[in-house]
């Protein structure tokens, strides 16, 4: 038995149903680290937002899925929806594995309504039992009916070993005929290139254009991407995979997460014109976000976690990872500015100003306030914390003294250099997690933090500060 023949790569149909029952209901008895306010899975791990769309009325969230258990494995695709993001109804698996050429499950990708239905074009990832389980990546359309059930699968781009290795995934639509996605070209260099179709709905022959860069990443593989526009301007949201930590600042996150910003891309002409990258989020745990647009806003959501990590409580509770906030993305002076969204204002209880010290009664919160100079804010109890510290032009997040740690070797401090004398900082803390937005989501930092109780909240440094619980959010029975 290896792991490819292992019960990691149980199929869907395959899982026993009271096992999931079981297992749901363990879930429901972590009172430490399962969050109120974010989605996490009902039972077994979540990684990547997948195919989000508002359609019909509806916000739809899929994500990346594998409910057996808190492990890597049989990947398939999860559905939340909601209208408001106050009350959700999970929809359970509703893209896993039907067909041999995704035998080992059904990877990353997007949303795109085609004649009015709801269609999802992902990346199925094929491993030959009778070759070394060697994988190869095939791009798929899926077309669902008003219910959610599959109807129809259609392989739109077959591998091609000339352009890629079998890193050739995560297709997201830019329109009809063109298809973004991220590869790793013949060199082992992580691409980002565009599967272009003459015939619209990606039918027929596509052709693979490479987007010509300047970044000089170097990365063995480009994840995740997103193309969208924000104030005329091109910007793609990307997952470069292994670029080495430049600085304390700069990716040091095992995998980290990065935007560039071009003022004239022509997909006719495949040449990005910005050098210019930036990391998108400065935290431990933020990876793979994908963006959409709702009609009216740019939004964004991420996973809450980083690849080939085990988080504390995982094993015990037998549910693992979580996404973000869904954040409203705005570009101001060249900046990409991340906003929790205004419907989570609903879940606020009573502002209550205080000053130094709040004792706490929950572990979901929101907390703002503004510092002209250094600051300090500790929130734990008498024997853990978690620390937010500005010094000079920097600040720091320190989970070295909580409870429980996660991917030391990565270390216990994350940096980020804040430009501005004077910040403003927008936190939302919801059990095991901790969302940081300073100066109106120019800088972010997102990450995971295990302490079992939290008593009290420590801040100086601050003369304005204001405090509110949070409601959790709801769903539909679950
Ligand atoms: C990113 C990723 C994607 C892939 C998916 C598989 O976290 O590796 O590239 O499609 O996860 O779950």
């Amino acid at each position: 038995m290896n792991r490819y023949t292992s019960h990691v790569y149980t199929k869907f149909e395959n899982l026993k149903p009271q096992q999931l029952i079981d297992d749901a209901q363990l879930v429901k008895t972590d009172m430490v680290n399962y969050p109120k306010v974010h989605i996490a899975p009902k039972s077994g791990l979540l990684n990547d937002p997948n195919g989000l769309v508002y359609y019909n009325e509806l916000y739809h969230i899929f994500y990346q899925a594998c409910p057996n258990g808190p492990f890597h494995g049989m990947k398939s695709w999860n559905l939340v929806t909601t209208k408001d993001f106050l009350t959700y109804e999970d929809h359970g698996i509703v893209l896993n594995v039907t067909e041999e050429y995704e035998n080992f499950g059904i990877f990353s990708g997007g949303a795109i309504i085609v004649d009015s239905k709801l269609c999802l074009l992902y990346t199925a990832n094929y491993r030959d039992p009778n070759n070394e389980y060697k994988r190869k990546a095939y791009q798929v359309l899926a077309t669902l009916d008003e219910n959610y059930n599959v109807v129809s699968k259609r392989i739109i781009r077959e591998p091609d070993e000339t352009l890629h290795t079998e890193h050739f995934r995560d297709p997201v639509a830019i329109d009809d005929f063109n298809v973004l996605i991220g590869l790793q070209d013949v060199n082992n260099q992580g691409q980002l290139a565009v599967m272009g179709y003459s015939q619209k709905d990606y039918l027929g022959d596509s052709k693979l254009s490479f987007i010509k860069n300047s970044w000089n990443l170097d990365s063995f593989m480009f994840e995740c991407p997103n193309l969208f526009k924000l104030e005329d301007k091109n910007i793609l949201v990307f997952s470069p995979q292994g670029v080495e930590a430049q600085d304390k600042y700069t990716f040091n996150n095992i995998h980290d997460v990065v935007y560039s910003i071009s003022d004239k891309f022509f997909i006719e002409e495949m040449m990005w014109d910005n050098p210019i990258i930036k990391q998108l989020d400065h935290g431990f745990d933020f990876y793979a976000p994908q963006v959409f647009n709702d009609g009216e806003r740019t939004l964004m959501i991420g996973w809450q976690g980083v690849p080939d990590t085990i988080y504390p409580g995982d094993e015990q509770y037998r549910w693992s990872q979580m996404l973000t906030t869904m954040r409203e993305l705005t570009l101001v002076n060249g900046n990409l500015l991340q906003k929790p969204i205004d419907e989570y204002q609903q879940l606020e209880t009573n502002w209550i100003s205080f000053e130094r010290e709040v004792k706490l009664e929950s572990k979901v919160f929101k907390l703002k306030f503004s510092a002209s100079e250094e600051f300090e804010l500790v929130i734990g109890n008498d024997s853990y914390n978690i620390r937010l510290v500005r010094q000079g032009n920097e600040i720091s997040l320190d989970r070295s003294k909580c409870q429980y740690l996660v991917n030391e070797k990565y270390g216990n401090v994350r940096y980020v250099n804040v430009e501005e004398d004077n910040c403003e900082l927008e936190i939302i803390v919801d059990m095991s997690s901790i969302e940081i937005f300073i100066n109106e989501g120019k800088y972010v930092m997102t990450s995971r933090f295990f302490i079992d109780s939290l008593t009290t909240l420590k801040l100086s440094g601050s003369d304005t500060s204001q405090f509110s619980y949070l409601k959790a959010i709801k769903y539909k029975e679950r």
